[in-house]
């Protein structure tokens, strides 16, 4: 336990919660399991806890202000340093700020730069816990890759009980431990990930397309970066944010991402095709935009080719994962594409279910490995689907190599 996390670098951020003087036992914690921590505080966290027990604590100087006289552009040293940033507690305040990306601080501006991972663990009453808006900006920032650590149920510095007291400091350390872990999984992959849908045009103004939103392929992206892979993502129209640190190539056809998909295949040890590509195309594009008054007109439709099943004979020691969205006979037609298209992994997923498939940020699937394996899963959110998923691959993997 000890030494399970020397060389590692955390960036303790602190706000200005009763719960502060918890993140004391957090900071000796993580110290003793030799983290090196640097601790950043908000000028409101100052008034809850002394910044020179911090200091004497973490061994080094505590940061709050952004126009440090001893640092020209501290916000960027500390978050280039940083495997991971710890905010613990979150006020109602902070989170909303890092909603927004708000940078009038510090910890504000630096969260700003970081690409390392991030994760925050909330503490306030139990109304603020429960309001709209904080409910609304933790979920904006789940989805944008930061970790939550649930507020525990239990008396609050109000007298009143309920959800919101600050997650236990074992919790918390415990979930960084895990964090730090998982981070080097990937390390030395290149991980190719398709995404969202594809659009075929039918004129200059339309086209075929389907309701894929990207999430579950952005969720592999992020999961993949964060665990130390180099992650090269081909996406089809969507209006998600690229996840840090990762190389983003947009396509439109299906045409364009099988080529993208082949030119960059052979640097790939891990391939993830999340993405919904169309199966038919327009035979003809029309070149003006189609007038209406003619009813009875047809749009004369061809097959677009399977970028997959087109990889087959290139496939190697590369482990190559599919996807699978029916609306019936689900695992039946999940084998069917699994051995059909040589894969190692198919993720099948019924998108008739609630929860599960187009544009919600949840999804319930199965996994299936080549040797008949079947892993059903709960409903769970898209970024934790795919970290099971990458698990799995990181498996398979080492099985092959
Ligand atoms: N796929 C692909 N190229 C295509 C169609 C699909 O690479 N032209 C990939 C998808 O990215 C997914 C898997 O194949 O990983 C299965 O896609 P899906 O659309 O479910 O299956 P299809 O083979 O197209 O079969 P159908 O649409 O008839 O169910």
């Amino acid at each position: 336990m000890a030494a399970m996390l020397s060389g590692k670098k955390i960036l303790l951020g602190i706000t200005g919660s009763i719960a502060a003087y918890k993140s004391l036992q957090i900071l000796r914690d993580l110290k003793s399991m030799g983290a090196d921590v640097q601790v950043v505080t908000t000028a409101a966290a100052r008034r809850f806890v002394p910044p020179l027990t911090l200091q004497v604590f973490s061994g080094r100087p505590v940061f709050t202000d952004l126009f440090d006289p001893h640092e020209e552009v501290i916000h960027l040293t500390l978050a280039d340093e940083a495997d991971l940033i710890l905010i613990a507690p979150a006020t109602a305040h902070f989170i909303a700020k890092m909603a927004t990306g708000l940078a009038d601080d510090l910890l504000g501006n630096l969260l700003l730069a970081a690409s390392a991972p991030i994760l925050i663990a909330p503490a306030m009453d139990i109304g603020m816990w429960n309001h709209p808006s904080v409910t609304e900006n933790v979920a904006l920032l789940q989805k944008r890759g930061v970790q939550i650590i649930e507020p525990e149920v239990g008396p609050l510095a109000s007298g009143k009980e309920g959800k919101g007291r600050l997650a236990n400091e074992k919790t918390i350390v415990e979930k960084v431990v895990s964090l730090l872990a998982s981070e080097s999984k990937l390390a030395g992959e290149v991980v190719l990930v398709t995404a969202g849908p594809t659009q075929e045009p039918i004129d200059p103004v339309r086209f075929i397309s389907n309701r894929s939103s990207g999430k579950m392929g952005y969720a592999l992206a992020r999961v993949a970066r964060e665990w130390g892979a180099r992650v090269i993502l081909i996406s089809g129209p969507t209006s998600l944010p690229t996840p840090p640190g990762v190389e983003r190539i947009d396509v439109r056809t299906a045409e364009e991402m099988k080529k993208e998909v082949e030119a960059r295949y052979s640097e790939a040890t891990l391939v993830l095709m999340a993405a919904a590509v169309g199966d038919y195309r327009p035979e003809a594009v029309s070149s003006q935009k189609i007038k209406k008054g003619n009813a009875a007109r047809s749009i004369r439709l061809q097959e677009t080719e399977d970028i997959l099943a087109g990889l087959r004979s290139r496939k190697g020691k590369k482990v190559i994962v599919g996807f699978a969205a029916e609306t019936e006979a689900l695992l039946e037609n999940a084998r069917k594409k699994l051995s059909g298209k040589g894969l190692d992994l198919i993720v099948a997923n019924d998108v008739t279910q609630e929860g599960a498939g187009f544009d919600v940020d949840t999804n319930i699937a199965q996994l299936i490995d080549s040797k008949g394996r079947i892993v059903p899963l709960p409903k769970m959110l898209k970024e934790d689907l795919a970290r099971y998923i990458l698990n799995e691959a990181v498996g398979i993997k080492k099985g092959v190599s």
